[in-house]
């Protein structure tokens, strides 16, 4: 099975407050996306990574991360769009013929593990599309931001938290993004492009621990899981 993974990490990372972008802030001495690429690099059927990058910071992630790292599959460092929906389109345009699956996996989510990929990975070779999620924790509603008052609680039975990796079809994932191209359709992630396509995706029971670096919180979290917890790679 040919696989293409396409790492967003493109993001301008505003929440972290930090000098550096975060794809080159430490994770316990290495670059947050350092961490991410190795772990995808284990999966054997991922024969090519496109990492899309903030633009004019291609050189840059060269050097901080590419340069530290050797790695069994093919890279790209690409631009990078405004959005991350754009990110991932820029890199679909690299993805090569004769890839059958496209893995699309944030670049901020350095502790996903390579039992959770293989198993999205192989769930989308039968099913088109997989992602990874686990059930909401908390109570979640919808507040206005006109007045902040809740406007409607959601049943948290059926609420999941969507994370990464997400898989499909090539085919199938870049039908999705021309269409949200054509209609001026904004997501925040893959699968609801492909859902809003009428294909069902597949979702597989995501980790806890596999978080999205987003705040300086969950850098504290982030070392403090990889410092006691066994990752199985
Ligand atoms: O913004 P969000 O937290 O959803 O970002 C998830 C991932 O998408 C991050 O790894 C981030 O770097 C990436 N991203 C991107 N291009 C953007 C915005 C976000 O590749 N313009």
């Amino acid at each position: 099975m040919s696989v293409t993974a396409i790492v967003p990490a493109a993001g301008s990372g505003e929440r972290m407050r930090s000098r550096l972008k975060k794809p080159y802030i430490s994770l316990l001495g290495q670059p947050i996306l350092l961490h991410t690429l190795k772990i995808l690099d284990t999966v054997s059927d991922i024969s090519h990574i496109i990492v899309p990058v903030y633009p004019g910071e291609e050189d840059l992630c060269q050097q901080q991360v590419m340069s530290r790292l050797s790695l069994r599959a093919d890279i790209d460092i690409i631009a990078g769009g405004e959005t991350r929906q754009e990110s991932v389109r820029n890199a679909l345009s690299r993805v090569a013929d004769s890839c059958e699956l496209v893995l699309i996996h944030d670049g901020a989510r350095p502790l996903v593990s390579r039992p959770l990929i293989e198993e999205c990975t192989a769930a989308a070779q039968s099913k088109q599309a997989a992602t990874a999620a686990v059930p909401a924790k908390d109570t979640i509603t919808m507040v206005s931001s006109a007045d902040q008052t809740i406007t409607k609680s959601l049943l948290r039975d059926s609420l999941y938290i969507i994370q990464t990796p997400q898989v499909f079809k090539k085919e199938l994932i870049v039908a999705a993004h021309q269409s949200a191209l054509d209609d001026g359709y904004k997501g925040t992630d893959d699968a609801s492009l492909v859902e809003r396509l009428g294909i069902p995706v597949t979702v597989i029971m995501g980790s806890y621990t596999n978080i999205k670096i987003t705040t300086r919180e969950d850098l504290l979290f982030a070392e403090t899981l990889l410092k006691n917890y066994f990752f199985e790679t």
